[in-house]
């Protein structure tokens, strides 16, 4: 394989041909929801606690940006050989402190709206934006149960879009059904009701991610579930520090996993990745599609089960996705079609009209971008029709500063006829820095 690295004004140019084969093993980089959620809650703990196979990734590295600025002592940086280890020393449940400046989420909208809750429950003002992209996602969605609890929070664009002005203080426990089914909002709102006066009760259309209940579960903060609702009772003092391995990450796993199932001669093994069923649509609706991909060595990191996943080519065919799946595959809906694009017959994704608020909109980005490389793929207002192809060709593409839209071109251009350049190759950083050299390592 041919990938090779190059410039265009600031943006990363990445140019790689089709290998003759894939092999090895892949151990993903330390799951990125998880390691959010686990360094916010170890900073309200009590104690010190390591948090090992923390995620190298921009986005969690701007949470730890901002617990710092809110007075939080967290020893580790991202490293580029090994797996970072963070100390966090946590402050208890009044020990944040008023930021002096603007608080940076970067392009983490999970930082930014978990942090949110946080902020709503302390008494101070804190201001948190980040990049242009973040500053272009919904945030009223985070506001609106926010305010219902009794804080006080605005925003620009009639208080829907950060910069985000929180002047926290005492809050309610309130009843709520989420609009969408977001692990990032019910998480935000988990976060204020462990400070609130009276339980909260969440309601959401889909389950989402639990790993937000998993973790205050390891932390011994009891939960009450019942009838698809999560009950939170306030904390009445910190829990104690929590040390913990983070699983790896079946998002950054997924682009190894259809790189595996679509090039005509691999055999790969993602090593110790984190197989939540929250989290594992992907795996389910490759195996539907025909894809042979076998689960190993089960085992559970505290709450949460892990396992490697041994992947070999496979021949797929297209099928229907919709419904309670689509959250539990959300960010893999990208890559998936790629593999959709070389399915035989045709693939429809529908429900899944959050992918117009991510990144990018990844409806729109995705749709243009797997075109040019010979996909034949159409956009609908909540998902797209793919119907597949013999072979994609190589093109010049763009990430759109998206970094799973950078990952999943990474993954279309191994089978490519020809050679595909990548631009704004750099995006990866946000979730996965390793990632073309990973790529690299595995082509023979
Ligand atoms: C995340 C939840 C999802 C997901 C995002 C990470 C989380 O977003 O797309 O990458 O860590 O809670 P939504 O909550 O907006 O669905």
């Amino acid at each position: 394989m041919a990938g090779e690295k190059g410039t265009k004004g600031q943006k990363l140019l990445k140019r790689i041909s089709p290998p003759a084969g894939l092999r090895g093993d892949c151990r993903p980089p330390g799951d990125k929801s998880i390691s959010h959620r686990a360094v916010i809650l170890n900073s309200i703990a009590r104690g010190q606690a390591t948090i090992a196979n923390f995620s190298p990734g921009a986005d969690c590295w701007s949470t730890v940006a901002c617990l710092r600025a809110l007075g939080v002592d967290i020893s580790g940086q991202p490293q580029a050989d090994k797996p970072p280890v963070l100390e966090v020393t946590g402050v208890g449940l009044d020990g944040l402190r008023e930021p002096e400046d603007v608080l940076n989420a970067g392009n983490s909208g999970t930082t930014t709206r978990l942090l949110s809750g946080l902020l709503a429950a302390q008494p101070f003002l804190s201001i948190i934006t980040g990049d242009s992209s973040l500053r272009s996602r919904p945030m009223k969605r985070v506001i609106d149960p926010l305010r219902l609890m009794g804080a006080q929070v605005w925003a620009r664009g009639g208080d829907s879009l950060a910069p985000l002005v929180i002047r926290g203080g005492h809050l309610q426990g309130i009843n709520y059904r989420l609009p969408v089914a977001s692990a990032q909002v019910k998480s935000a709102i988990m976060l204020a009701a462990l400070f609130a006066r009276g339980n909260t009760c969440l309601e959401e259309p889909q389950l989402s991610r639990d790993h937000t209940e998993r973790l205050l579960r390891s932390l011994g903060v009891s939960l009450k579930m019942s009838n698809g609702c999560v009950e939170v009772t306030p904390l009445t003092a910190a829990p104690p520090a929590l040390d913990l391995v983070v699983p790896g990450d079946l998002s950054s796993a997924a682009y190894w996993l259809v790189a595996g199932v679509i090039h005509p001669r691999s055999r790969l093994k993602v090593i110790n990745c984190g197989i939540n069923p929250t989290r594992a649509g992907l795996i389910e609706v490759l195996q539907a599609m025909g894809a042979v991909l076998k689960i190993e060595r089960e085992r559970r990191e505290g709450h949460e089960p892990v396992a490697d996943i041994q992947v070999e080519s496979s021949k797929l065919r297209g099928i229907d996705i919709s419904g309670e799946v689509v959250p539990r595959l959300i960010d893999e809906i990208p890559v998936l079609a790629v593999a959709a694009s070389l399915a035989q017959g045709t693939t429809t994704i529908r429900g899944a009209e959050e992918l117009r608020v991510k990144e990018s909109d990844r409806i729109d980005t995705t749709v243009r971008e797997l075109s040019k490389m010979g996909a034949r793929i159409e956009p609908l207002p909540d998902g797209m029709v793919i119907r597949g192809v013999q072979h994609l060709r190589g093109a010049e593409v763009d990430s759109h500063q998206d970094h799973r839209l950078a990952m999943s071109l990474g993954v279309a251009a191994l089978v490519a006829q020809g050679t595909t350049t990548i631009s704004g190759a750099e995006a990866v950083d946000i979730s996965y820095p390793g990632f073309w050299e990973e790529l690299e390592r595995i082509s023979e």
